[in-house]
Order: C-alpha cells, then structure tokens, then sequence
C-alpha cells in the first residue's frame, strides 16, 4: 500500500481557511483521492477537549510552555491515533494546522524558544512534516475585520473571540512574521494572497495541488 500524502493549511486567524479547506477536500474527492479532513489542536476526542482547555477564554494567563506542551499533548494523540494510522493505509491527510502554527503562534507570537518547539515535534512526530502546506498570508488588520476584531476592540465586542483572537494585533504581526519566515525557509510551504476574494484563494490553491496528484499517480 502506497503511503498517503499530508497536507497542512495555515494562517492567521480570519486568513479564510475554511473555504480553502472544503475546495481542497472536494478537489482531491474528485479526482478519486481517499482524503482524510482533520484540525488541529484537536482531531480525536481527547485533543478536542485539550483544545477547549486551549481556547477558553479564562481568568488565569496560560504560561506559554504550559501551552505549548498541551499543544504537543494534543498533537501526539492527533499523530497516533489518527494521522499515521490513516497515511500508512494510504489514505491522504489534509489537517486545518499542525506544528508550523506552533512555531508561529508559540514561538513567533509569545516567545517559546525556537529549539524547544524543534525538540517537541522531533519528540512527537520524528519524521513526520507535512508534504505540502499552503500558508494563506494575509494583513493583520483584514484578518481581524474578518474575525470582527478591530484593533483595538471593546470588551463588548470581543465577547464571540477566542483566546487566541483576543490576543493584541502585535501579537499577530509577530505570528505572521514567523509564519512568513517558515514560509521562505521551508521549500514544502506555498504562499498564497490571502486578501483575494475566498474563492479566488480556493482557485489558486487547487491549481497548484493539480500538478502534486499527478506526481503522486
Ligand atoms: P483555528 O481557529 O484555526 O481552529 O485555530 C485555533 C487557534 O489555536 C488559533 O487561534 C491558533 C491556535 N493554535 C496555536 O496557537 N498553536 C498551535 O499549534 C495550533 C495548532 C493552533
């Protein structure tokens, strides 16, 4: 059996991944490939309580290793119970994040070191690093009108946020800082204008993911 290929989406919040993530799914169902759609944190049931313990907007502030390692905790029960499980029977796996939102949320946005975050994902996913992963790059502040978070919203409006879109636009920016690094660095990594119309970033992204069926075939 031929192993399935992983394919990562990452953003800002508000980048419009979701959109994205149906055309891939219904691209690759068309052309007769087995597609597995998952997200991370999450993807099993224990990660998904991990990522309510995650998003929760609470009272007390969350150390950032605190959260980086239930973010690897997630992970790791993602990788194991569901993400090589399904490439090793050749199904295609196509997850809404997965490590390089660590190393732009966590290590870009709140400081974790860098080698820490390395030595985590080797920890729990030795080998394993998506095939192909779009990143939809997009301006902090059209990401947040999106998510209808202004810049410097009220409490009142920010009531539907979570803890992670609550957070500052400098918080953002250096997010998308590290994730525009990742994406110069790492050849597997295509950027794509995410401030485009959400279906013409769905069409770029499926004309790209043409040529990678065929290669695999
Ligand atoms: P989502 O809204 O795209 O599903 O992602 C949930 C939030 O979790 C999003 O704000 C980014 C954040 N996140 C991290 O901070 N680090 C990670 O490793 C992952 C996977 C998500």
């Amino acid at each position: 059996m031929k192993r399935g290929r992983f394919i990562t989406l990452e953003g800002l919040d508000g980048a419009g991944k979701s959109t994205s993530l149906e055309a891939v799914q219904g691209f690759l169902a068309n052309r007769g490939v087995d597609v597995l759609v998952t997200r991370e944190p999450g993807g099993t049931p224990l990660a998904e309580k991990v990522r309510g313990l995650l998003l929760d907007t609470q009272e007390e502030t969350v150390d950032p290793m605190a959260e980086t390692l239930l973010l690897f905790a997630a992970r790791a029960q993602h990788v194991g119970a569901v993400i090589e499980p399904a490439l090793a029977r050749g199904q295609w796996v196509v997850s809404d994040r997965f490590t390089d939102a660590t190393r732009a949320y966590q290590g870009g946005g709140r400081g974790v070191d860098g080698q820490a975050i390395e030595a985590l994902a080797c920890l729990v996913h030795p080998g394993l690093e998506p095939d192909l992963t779009f990143y939809l790059d997009v301006p902090v502040h059209q990401a947040r009108r999106r998510i209808g978070g202004g810049d410097l919203f009220e409490e009142r409006e920010a009531a539907h946020l979570d803890r992670f879109e609550r957070e500052r636009a400098s918080f953002h920016e250096r997010v998308r800082a590290a994730y525009r690094a990742i994406a110069r660095s790492a050849p597997r990594v295509r950027t794509i204008d995410a401030s485009l119309p959400e279906d013409e970033v769905a069409r770029r992204i499926v004309s790209m993911l043409g040529p990678f069926v065929e290669e695999y075939r």
